[in-house]
């Protein structure tokens, strides 16, 4: 895999993260995909990667109160104590501190973080719908996979591309982990959360996320005369110029259910892009020539499927995800008689549009000089501060069978936190003799507000080296 090769394949689809992607993530989101053998699987769950243990518990200051999830992380080599609850640790575990610290910082949460502010003015388009928004990150593997109809074999759920506390407990991956949850207790709902998804590492992923999940459930029955209504009824909102192209069909490849009545399914799908169209141009409202077109998808939990994309610094950017909910799930939800949609969507992909944000790693810092730009209910373009030098450095070293790109960056993430922009692998060769694989990656160390001095780096870049042959068995050259 040449490095171009592997840029040109992990950019601009990991909206959904969410509404994320990359090859990682699209591999989470669609049922189908080359790396779905039971082959892979096996291979991906044996933990690759020795996990960092203290011995002595790891605390984080804590800001408690009465919300659990601002209580201190910690770590021993036996449990994981997070949100105020204790989970044992076995084979599985591959979280780590750098990773649970992010759990207590709920973004979402701080009215004036542009993260929130997307938020609220998402769900004000959606009146009438019940917005959780304080669950717990910590969910089962039934949650996240098993009751959205997520193959025994799929590919989100392996070690390698996914937090787990133990083999059932897990960091949720997508905020649909509570769908069914909250479908028992409402036709119309919003979830609002951060997730987790192991990583490559550079301007636009990160391994933690917000999305938000929408669904809305109809009468079967009546489905179709409701929904018809509702369209003819609804105003269209203040649009600046924004161009909407949808070609797409429902076809053998993306079908609609057996058990759906034509008319209910094709209602209940123009209801749905209706809504999301909407919720757009309420948004976008004052970006010109916004481009936004419609594709085909996969995803275990919806038939058929679609995702949303919007043409960005020419690039089309995914945004989120969505179709016509699986009767199997209504069903496990006790609603049978029900026909539904929902969505799932990126709220740092939206973000990064509309305040023109450069670095996914901003909405993590602390620096006034970020937070203070943004006001509760307005857009504004972020005016970015000084950009500081960088500092780049490469690493070497002959790698073996369980190599796996997300279990290095998640060292490098270890070793160096957010001082890290960039990891790029730049060469990659197999030896002609010895048949080893040897691999370079490239370092781009540069903080967001201050400057970093060469030795400093070194000290990290010799910590890097340590951990990776420690925790890898790699050898460096
Ligand atoms: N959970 C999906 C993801 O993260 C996004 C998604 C797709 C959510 C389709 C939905 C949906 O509710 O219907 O990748």
């Amino acid at each position: 895999m040449s490095s171009g090769m592997f840029r040109a394949a992990t950019q601009g689809t990991r909206a959904l993260r969410s509404a994320a992607a990359g090859p990682t993530i699209r591999a989470m989101l669609s049922s189908t995909t080359s790396r779905s053998t039971r082959a892979v699987l096996q291979r991906t769950l044996r933990p690759t990667l020795t996990a960092s243990f203290h011995t002595t518990p790891l605390r984080f200051t804590s800001e408690a109160g009465s919300n659990p999830m601002k209580e201190s992380p910690v770590i021993t080599p036996e449990h994981i104590t997070v949100g105020g609850k204790t989970y044992p640790s076995d084979k599985f575990t591959n979280v780590t501190p750098t990773i649970l610290e992010k759990t207590t910082r709920q973004l979402h949460l701080i009215p004036k973080h542009p993260v929130a502010i997307i938020k609220d003015l998402i769900a004000s388009g959606f009146p009438g719908f019940k917005h959780y928004d304080t669950f717990s990150p910590v969910v089962t593997t039934k949650e996240n996979f098993d009751d959205l109809c997520f193959s025994d074999d799929h590919p989100g759920r392996a070690v390698t591309d996914t937090y787990y506390l133990n083999e059932k407990v897990m960091l949720r991956t997508h905020t649909s982990a509570h769908q069914l949850k909250v479908m028992t207790e409402s036709d119309k709902i919003l979830v609002t959360a951060d997730v987790y998804r192991r990583d490559e590492i550079d301007a636009s992923h990160y391994p933690v996320f917000h999305q938000m999940e929408g669904a809305q459930l109809f009468d079967a029955k009546t489905a179709v005369d409701v929904i018809r209504k509702e369209i003819a009824q609804s105003t269209s909102a203040a649009s600046g110029s924004i161009h909407t192209t949808d070609t797409t069909l429902i076809t053998p490849e993306n079908p609609k259910q057996d058990c759906h009545d034509e008319a209910a399914m094709l209602a209940t799908a123009d209801h749905l892009k209706h809504s999301l169209n909407m919720m757009v141009r309420k948004l976008f409202s004052h970006e010109k020539d916004l481009q936004v077109r419609w594709i085909d998808a996969q995803f275990p939990f919806t038939s058929p499927s679609w995702e949303m994309e919007i043409l960005y610094q020419g690039k089309w950017l995914e945004v989120l995800g969505c179709g016509v909910i699986r009767q199997d799930i209504l069903n496990n939800a006790g609603k049978p008689d029900k026909i539904g949609w929902a969505f799932g969507l990126g709220l740092e992909r939206l973000a990064l549009v509309l305040f023109g944000i450069p670095d996914i790693r901003l909405f993590w810092s602390k620096d006034e000089r970020f937070l203070r730009q943004f006001e509760p209910g307005t857009i504004q373009k972020f005016k970015p501060f000084s950009k500081y030098p960088a500092c780049i450095k490469d690493i070497s070293f002959w790698s073996n069978d369980q190599f796996h790109e997300n279990n290095f960056c998640e060292i490098v993430r270890d070793v160096a936190g957010d001082i890290v922009e960039d990891v790029q692998l730049i060469d990659e060769f197999t030896h002609p003799k010895t048949n080893k694989r040897s691999m370079c990656y490239r370092i781009n160390y540069r903080s967001m507000d201050r400057n970093v001095t060469n030795d400093e780096i070194n000290v990290l870049q010799e910590k890097l080296r340590d951990e990776v042959v420690n925790r890898m068995k790699v050898e460096l050259r």
